[in-house]
């Protein structure tokens, strides 16, 4: 068997996270992997994380004879052990994750028509949604209709569950806007009962989302065409600092009816990228018989999730859930939003303003005009590789920047280099 093994290529976004940390040049930038960075391009620790990831980290230590601070453990919770969770998860947790998203006030909530599963982080939401429409939805398998580009990994975790994969315009390379248009058309003549997977907000690669007047266009044609939507949210907060702001898109369709799935991860808006801390959750559509589903998928969840993970990583979890279900803690995550937010924000017009000062040739206002983590540069793979060879500055071959690389250090170094490339 061991001969029959192709090898496959490297992960290029892993793969150019590995080229940067060998990099020895001083003035190296990374903009690849999207992962806050604070102004002196090092991850940043939220401090209300900080602050309630002490008080976990003390489970199981003999407090008296370590030198933890005594206001670390304020609130440390004596019970507190390495068990293992449930099988869906830490029910404190999924209970604020669906609110979060979903709004507290939120009819699906409020009728209880909402399966949550903790899950491992993001990518284990989509991938769980991804194993349960594979796994339920009727043959032959209705195909699932991704944006042009996306996130790279969405295409490898549907194709891994055997789900057919179609996409949709998106991102106009003219006008670096919406092709609203053809998103539309195409959606239009999508067979009956497609999926159709949709960024919440602050989508991934290219930082442009629709309108709210177009995210009411993309309802109707979704409803018209019976599609199953499926949202992945990894920004919410991080987008706009505003919780219900970036989460509008998920509570329309909710608001409309949609029965539909919400892939949910807690990487970006707390940074605890590497604890995989996530949920699923998945929206019954409103009705008599809506408990009966509710009760007949979570049956069905629970089985896949237990087959695949058994249960989810405790820690990450325990951190977001202290921090949700306690009002001052989210008053101070919220604010912690807006610190992450307003200076990606406040560096995608000092990045514009370089540009525009270095007389680069083109237009630059959609560096301003995209948000979230990201911004659609426009580079060339050709210009993209200029500016890693000679540059030493690091980003993902279609052009894509983190805009949370940047900082007041090297937002000049970065605009100099773009601007001498594209002059080339
Ligand atoms: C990214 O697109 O850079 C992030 O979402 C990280 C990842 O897992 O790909």
């Amino acid at each position: 068997t061991a001969d029959n093994v192709p090898r496959a290529a490297e992960d290029p976004l892993f793969g150019l996270m590995a080229a940067y940390k060998k990099d020895t040049f001083d003035k190296k930038v990374d903009l690849g992997i999207g992962a806050y960075r604070d102004d002196n391009a090092k991850p940043w620790v939220l401090p209300v994380v900080k602050k309630v990831g002490l008080v976990l980290l003390t489970a199981g230590v003999d407090v008296a004879n370590s030198d933890i601070q005594a206001d670390d453990l304020l609130r440390k919770d004596p019970d507190l052990n390495h068990e293992y969770l449930p099988i869906a998860g830490l029910a404190e947790f999924t209970t604020a994750s669906q609110k979060l998203v979903l709004g507290a006030d939120s009819p699906a909530v409020r009728e209880k028509r909402v399966i949550s599963i903790q899950t491992v982080s993001g990518t284990g939401a989509v991938h769980l949604g991804g194993a349960f429409l594979s796994k339920f939805l009727p043959q032959p398998t209705p195909a699932i209709y991704m944006s042009s580009p996306t996130w790279a990994n969405h295409n490898q975790i549907f194709t891994n569950v055997r789900l057919p994969i179609k996409s949709y315009p998106y991102f106009s390379s003219e006008t670096k806007m919406l092709d609203f248009e053809g998103m539309i058309s195409t959606l239009s003549s999508a067979p009956k009962g497609s999926i159709i997977l949709l960024h919440a907000c602050a989508h991934n690669p290219t930082g442009v989302d629709p309108t709210q007047d177009q995210w009411m266009k993309i309802a109707e044609v979704v409803k018209a065409g019976s599609h199953f939507p499926f949202f992945d949210c990894a920004y919410q907060g991080f987008a706009s600092g505003d919780l219900a702001k970036d989460a509008w898109a998920v509570r329309y369709f909710v608001e409309q009816g949609f029965e539909l799935c919400v892939a949910q991860s807690y990487a970006k808006n707390f940074g605890l990228y590497g604890e995989r801390a996530g949920a699923f959750h998945f929206v019954t559509a409103p009705g008599p018989d809506a408990q009966d589903t509710v009760s007949r998928i979570a049956s069905q969840l629970a089985i896949l999730q237990r087959s695949e993970i058994s249960n989810p990583p405790a820690y990450g979890a325990r951190i977001a859930s202290m921090i949700l279900n306690d009002e001052n803690l989210f008053k101070e995550w919220e604010r912690d939003l807006k610190t992450m937010s307003g200076r990606i924000i406040e560096m995608r017009k000092a990045f514009r303003d370089k540009l525009e000062e270095f007389q680069t040739p083109g237009t630059w206002n959609h560096i301003t005009n995209q948000i979230g983590m990201f911004s659609f540069t426009g580079l060339t793979e050709k210009q993209v590789g200029i500016l890693k060879e000679k540059w030493h500055i690091y980003m993902t071959k279609n052009g894509r920047i983190s805009m949370a690389g940047l900082n007041t250090h090297n937002v000049a170094y970065v605009a100099e280099s773009v601007s001498a490339t594209v002059k080339e």
